[in-house]
């Protein structure tokens, strides 16, 4: 009987509870504070923004946060999703390692933020709200965050970075499909666009604008809600559905991951992934090395400050402790939108700090390089983004081959790349190069962070 390829969990199994690793951390991550006071801030300075439910998971410290069963209900229809075993590209790595991916391309949208976006459509529905503004980097949020409001009866307006906008018809087209409505970002919609188009008619975008526009366009009316979908607590809360399946189906393999990796943007499916594991290492279970993978042209964890910064540009949000490039920072126009942006969720960036993960940065061509290995042995096409934590389990794999140690690696699938197929045409044929950041810019840029070197 050859050995299993997929471990699959019958609807039954579908968690019941998402997992907060705030319960078992040594010390909790320093609180956000308002920008004026520089004060923590309380729930009623969140209340414009997020439903009362979403605020208190942002601040829980209880262990188990039950998922309400009209999410459940609407998880079964992609989750529990499979795991798989990386039979082939282990093969052809000729490696003695033991690799296993978690498949989050099978939702709908086609990457795991449908995890956080329908919980939040629930949770926004239920509060009365009739609809949400939203950013979206590469696409895969806005698109989760348009089938969730499908689903719930919100309407949604989603802000797309211009660069990927442009880059990525089709995923404007899926958004419409699902009845959003899909602005280029910087747009002439709000004030914070109309700002940024005035210094360059031809601006990029980023991350850090569109959130901007987004929140200054949930503030305009009552009946509007911002939604995140990544970086806040409650977002990488929900991920936590991904981790606490794979436990069940590496326990299935009867096998416990070595190392745990997934790539990072705001952090949220390498939270997803990782924070189970992570829990059970803090409560005295076994230990496993858990990796971040950002790209090396927008690096805030592995080379950004660890300060209190704005997670937009226009600087409307609170101020956050993470590592960051500078909210003003705009990284190069790189193929993995999903992972250009200047700060790093809080929670993350803490757990790097007290030394829980470790964190790894990879040039865009080495990531594609991985991800065509990938499709040519194991046949998904993953995003862009993903390619980044299928690098760094491939040079693990690499690195147990010559050392001769038989390691078990856990990674993310965190979504398919079938909008991305202009990287892909882009790589194969060599027009895809390693675009640096501007050093002079990002000195510029952390030159501007607020100054609060006393908090
Ligand atoms: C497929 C995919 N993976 C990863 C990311 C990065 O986001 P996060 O770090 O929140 O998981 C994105 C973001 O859009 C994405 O679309």
């Amino acid at each position: 009987m050859p050995s299993p390829v997929r471990f699959l969990l019958d609807e039954s199994r579908l968690p019941k509870h998402w997992y907060n690793l705030a319960a078992d951390l040594p010390q909790l991550p320093p609180p956000p504070l308002h920008p004026g006071t520089l004060q923590p801030i309380g729930p009623a300075d969140l209340a414009p923004l997020f439903p009362t439910a979403l605020i208190l998971q942002e601040v829980s410290t209880e262990r188990e946060i039950e998922i309400p069963e009209p999410v459940r209900d609407v998880y079964r229809q992609w989750r529990p999703s499979p795991l798989f075993r990386a039979r082939r590209l282990e093969q052809a790595l000729d490696t003695p390692a033991h690799i296993y991916y978690k498949h989050e391309g099978v939702s709908p949208a086609g990457s795991h933020k449908p995890n956080t976006a329908v919980a939040q459509a629930f949770y926004n529905r239920e509060a009365g709200v009739r609809r949400i503004a939203t950013e979206t980097g590469a696409g895969q949020w806005g698109s989760s965050m348009a089938f969730a409001g499908a689903l719930f009866d919100l309407e949604v307006q989603v802000f797309m970075v211009r660069v990927s906008y442009e880059q990525k018809p089709y995923r404007r087209a899926l958004m419409e499909t699902w009845g959003a409505r899909c602005l280029p970002s910087p747009s002439d919609e709000t004030r914070s666009g109309r700002a940024m188009l005035a210094k360059d008619p031809h601006h990029p975008g980023s991350r850090g604008i569109a959130i901007s526009e987004a929140v200054e366009m949930a503030g305009l009316r009552e009946d509007t809600k911002y939604a995140l979908g990544s970086v806040l607590n409650h977002v990488l809360l929900h991920q936590t559905v991904i981790g606490l399946e794979a436990m069940e189906q590496m326990q299935m393999a009867g096998e416990y991951p070595d190392v745990v990796i997934g790539c990072a943007g705001g952090g949220s499916n390498f939270a997803g992934i990782a924070f189970p594991f992570l829990g059970a290492q803090l409560r005295g279970g076994r230990r496993t090395t858990i990796v971040a993978v950002e790209p090396a042209a927008c690096p805030s964890l592995t080379r950004g400050r660890y300060t209190y910064d704005f997670g937009d540009t226009a600087r409307l949000t609170p101020l956050v402790k993470m590592h960051t490039l500078g909210s003003a920072f705009v990284p190069p126009g790189f193929h993995a939108g999903g992972l250009r942006y200047h700060g790093m969720s809080p929670l993350v960036s803490h757990l790097r700090e007290l030394g829980l993960i470790e964190a790894r940065a990879y040039e865009q061509t080495r990531s594609f390089e991985a991800g065509v290995q990938f499709a040519r042995t194991e046949g998904i096409v993953p995003a862009p983004e993903t390619n980044h934590a299928i690098a760094c389990a491939i040079d693990e794999a690499i690195r147990c081959r010559e050392e001769g140690t038989s390691r078990v690696i856990l990674f993310n699938l965190s979504g398919h790349g079938h909008f991305d197929m202009q990287a892909y045409s882009d790589f194969l044929s060599g027009r895809l190069i390693d675009e640096d950041f501007d050093a002079d810019a990002l000195e510029r840029a952390l030159a501007q962070l607020p100054a609060l070197n006393a908090v």
